[in-house]
């Protein structure tokens, strides 16, 4: 969603709150912009329609001095991309400014009642109420910015993580955060304000994770303070970020989606790094460990996540049930958390989501957790919400995913699944011990395999020239290859606008077969598997209705090759590993179409990389 950037400290502003903001792009690039205090105690607001880009141009020639700041880069929720619906937002006597990320649902009250008292609004956005109130709790007695940010919070109904300037107050920055994120970063005499890590781990490698109900006040030279919103102080501490710079670089690659992809085999080897004894090919996940009994026990388990998360939760269900024998329902955790589910203290829910952040898989939680069901989080970034609220879990470890298209998430998704359906499987004794080892030993070859997959780039870059104009495309794949179609075609919507649709290559006679004609290409996951034949007769029933077949095989394989019009080669691997090497011809192909069309493919738009709205 929206992304907020703050600092206060001895180093100019500006330069810091703009880098920020470009690290943070991913998570709105719709408009952005940047209010500062100089010197001479003027407030300076900056703001602009587009990227940070055009957010730089609009500053340029003018006052962006000061060493105190906030910024904002924004994916419209309330009102139009605009400048005036840009943040920060000002208070209508000219001495506020706020930032914002999530959502104030009941604003439209508090706007009539606010407009009742003569203020004037001057946007269309649900935040602009915010900072006009706590203008008016300030301008009738609240002693300090503090109280009035906390009397004003007290007053909201919804999401959200500020930050709010004063320049009648130019040494210090109030900031909160209530389900929507935001981290203190923790320098020498300065502090960073961010909704993640990743615009302060140049600068400092400390920082404090605000949890909800909680109010910092940065103010530079001095300790930090954090109370709640009755002001009662907050005990807080602070973490060491492991992220590096060079982490959140493209690396010499066109797009961070294609560095993310190339960067699989290694960030799939950094997932496993610790959890299997190469020796012993035993898998060693410390959640299963230390919770082995719930887990084993457990009469369900429920998979709840969002899109690409909801995917690799496809993949979860057919390898725990298939290795510990024990029912595994999958979720959207949008429908989950309104649908009065059935779930109990005999059901382990896995929530799985890469920014830890997603607002519908946070509710599912925490509903789950009202039901007294145990929850096991999958996440990749390191003390996120979800992470946190959740009682056990295992991160994916695969590093800082910024395009907004996911690819080495999913693939870490999927590992970490494997390896707790593997861990379980071995407790409950359900999975037969040859079975386990030989698993776990093509586990082990699933980068190399990857590397062999992705030297087909340059092939899938000439193939995606064929489909450059294409206006619909179909996936189909069969058992562990129906989510990894579903996953294909999602990478296509949303990076090439291609329509697309993923089915389960057998519901194609049940209905889309009457989209096949010789326009419609048809890419199929075909590769050795238990259905193999039925998978080629499916193939013939595209090529009788002229359709474009692009099928996935496995190398060696001459049956599908002399049907398909093309075909991309995957090594062998087992069947339930499958999708780990065949999402990524998937996702080259998806890349290459959408760079062929001349699209953003880091920014797709009307997307945005952490959805912390509903
Ligand atoms: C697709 C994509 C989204 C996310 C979804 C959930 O490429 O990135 O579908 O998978 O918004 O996000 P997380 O995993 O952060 O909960």
């Amino acid at each position: 969603m929206c992304g907020i950037v703050g600092y206060i400290g001895r180093r100019k502003a500006y330069p810091v709150l703009i880098d920020g903001l470009r690290r943070l792009e991913y998570r709105g690039y719709d408009s952005a912009g940047v209010a500062l205090i100089n010197e001479k105690g003027e407030l300076n607001v900056y703001k602009s329609v587009g990227k940070v880009a055009d957010l730089e141009r609009e500053t340029e020639g003018k006052d962006v001095s000061g060493h105190v700041g906030i910024a904002h880069t924004r994916w419209a929720t309330h009102g139009e991309p605009s400048t005036a619906n840009a943040h920060p937002h000002c208070s209508c006597h000219g001495n506020l400014a706020l930032v914002h990320n999530g959502i104030i649902e009941n604003y439209a009250t508090l706007k009539e009642k606010l407009c009742a008292k003569g203020y004037v609004f001057k946007s269309n956005t649900d935040t602009e109420v915010l900072v006009q109130l706590i203008d008016y709790i300030q301008t009738h007695g609240a002693p300090d910015l503090l109280t009035a940010v906390q009397l004003a919070l007290r007053e909201v109904v919804g999401a959200y993580a500020i930050a709010v300037i004063d320049r009648n107050r130019p040494d210090e920055i109030v900031a909160a955060r209530k389900s929507s994120p935001l981290v203190v970063g923790i320098g020498e005499g300065e502090y960073f304000l961010a909704s993640d890590a990743t615009p302060m781990v140049s600068y400092i490698n400390k920082v404090v994770y605000l949890k909800d109900g909680e109010i910092a006040v940065l103010r530079a030279g001095e300790i930090l303070k954090i109370v709640d919103l009755n002001n009662v102080e907050c005990a807080h501490e602070a973490q060491t970020v492991a992220m590096n710079l060079g982490q959140l670089e493209k690396g010499g690659y066109a797009h961070f989606m294609l560095k993310e992809i190339f960067d699989q085999p290694d960030c799939i080897s950094d997932c496993m790094r610790g959890r299997i004894n190469p020796n012993t090919c035993e898998v060693l996940l410390s959640a299963v460990d230390t919770h082995k009994e719930k887990l084993a026990e457990a009469k369900r388990f429920v998979i709840v996540g969002c899109g690409t998360s909801w995917h690799a939760g496809l993949i979860g269900k057919q390898l725990i049930e298939a290795f510990c024998r024990v029912p595994v329902e999958v979720e959207y955790a949008s429908e989950f958390r309104y649908c009065n589910p059935v779930i109990s203290s005999d059901d382990v829910v896995i929530a799985i989501s890469q920014s830890g952040e997603t607002a519908d898989t946070l509710a599912a939680i925490e509903l789950a957790k009202q039901r007294g069901a145990f929850i096991y989080g999958i996440c990749n970034v390191v003390g996120s919400s979800i992470a946190r609220a959740t009682d056990t879990g295992s991160y994916i470890h695969v590093g800082p995913e910024i395009g907004v298209a996911s690819t080495k998430a999913f693939t870490g998704q999927v590992v970490v699944l494997a390896l707790l359906a593997l861990a379980l499987g071995k407790v409950k004794g359900t999975l037969p011990e040859k079975e386990y080892h030989d698993t776990v030993a093509a586990l082990m070859e699933i980068p190399g395999k990857m590397k062999q997959v992705l030297s087909e780039n340059a092939f899938i870059a000439d193939l995606s020239k064929m489909f450059t104009y294409a206006r619909n495309f179909i996936y189909l794949g069969r058992g562990y290859a129906y989510p990894v179609a579903l996953e294909g075609a999602l990478k296509l919507k949303e990076i090439s606008y291609i329509h697309a649709e993923g089915y389960p290559a057998a519901e194609m006679k049940h209905g889309p077969i009457a989209l096949i004609d010789a326009e419609m290409p048809v890419v199929v996951i075909a590769t050795q598997s238990a259905l193999y034949e039925k998978i080629v007769s499916n193939i013939q029933e595209i090529k009788a209705r002229k359709g474009r077949v692009v099928a996935i095989v496995t190398q060696g394989d001459t049956v599908i090759r002399s049907l398909a019009d093309y075909s991309i080669e995957l090594p062998p691997t087992l069947e339930c590993l499958n999708p780990l090497i065949a999402a990524i011809p998937l996702q080259l192909l998806a890349y290459h179409i959408a760079v062929c069309r001349g699209m953003n493919v880091d920014q797709p738009r009307n997307l945005a990389k952490s959805v912390t709205v509903e």
